[in-house]
């Protein structure tokens, strides 16, 4: 199965050397990557700045813009067969990017942000038989909220975690499916998560696309 998994924050620069991201370390990512190739897999690893090594034998791409990252999955998502998307991506940019470096002559700045695409859904939308899994960090409702999110983006599976899994190797995760099946994960690491979203993924292959356990 050709999968291609997208992992950690995306950087969204104001200029030359500063930017607005998020704490996330691109484990959840990197973990999917590793149980992939693990498993006879074909991996391409679409990552932003990365906290932790990733594996040998994914082939990688970098990326650090949201809108580097929309470019790069343009290109491999309709080679794909699956897609799993953990990579926090930036709601937010800078309208625009200064050369060199902002001085710091006022005493007050506005920084004015532009809304980045919302790769997922875009993709989402011409998937064909591909299974595509989503990302949901919620500091509330989590799971009516990943949920809400799933169907509007069309999402096969959605795993819904608290904004304490950032960074963390071990976390409590909740895996939905758009019929309404649930299944949780308590203090699970990142790998255990991993193996279990590739039994899904698997599982749907050998069914034919139809999303089953
Ligand atoms: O809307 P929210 O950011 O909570 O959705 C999370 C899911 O959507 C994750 O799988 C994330 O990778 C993806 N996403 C995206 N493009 C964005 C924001 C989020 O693909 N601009």
């Amino acid at each position: 199965v050709r999968i291609v998994v997208t992992a950690g924050p995306t950087r969204e620069y104001l200029d030359d050397v500063r930017f607005l991201s998020n704490p996330s370390s691109g484990r959840m990512g990197v973990a999917c990557a590793q149980e992939a190739l693990h498993r006879g897999h074909h991996v391409v690893l679409v990552a932003g700045p990365l906290e932790c090594d990733p594996p040998k034998g994914v082939r990688l791409v970098r990326v650090e813009s949201a809108r580097e990252m929309a470019r790069a999955l343009r290109r491999e998502f309709p080679r794909a067969d699956a897609l799993v998307m953990t990579a926090a991506v930036s709601d937010y940019r800078p309208a625009r990017r200064v050369r060199g470096k902002i001085k710091k002559t006022l005493r007050t700045m506005t920084l004015r942000l532009v809304r980045n695409p919302d790769i997922v859904a875009g993709l989402a939308r011409r998937k064909g038989r591909r299974l595509i899994v989503g990302f949901a960090v919620e500091a509330r409702a989590l799971e009516r909220n990943a949920l809400e999110k799933m169907r509007r983006k069309r999402l096969d599976l959605i795993v819904a975690n608290s904004p304490s899994s950032f960074g963390a190797h071990v976390a409590d995760f909740v895996i939905l499916w758009p019929d309404g099946r649930r299944e949780v994960l308590r203090g699970a690491p990142k790998r255990r998560l991993a193996r279990r979203l590739l039994d899904i993924l698997e599982a749907h292959r050998a069914a034919g696309g139809r999303t089953s356990s």
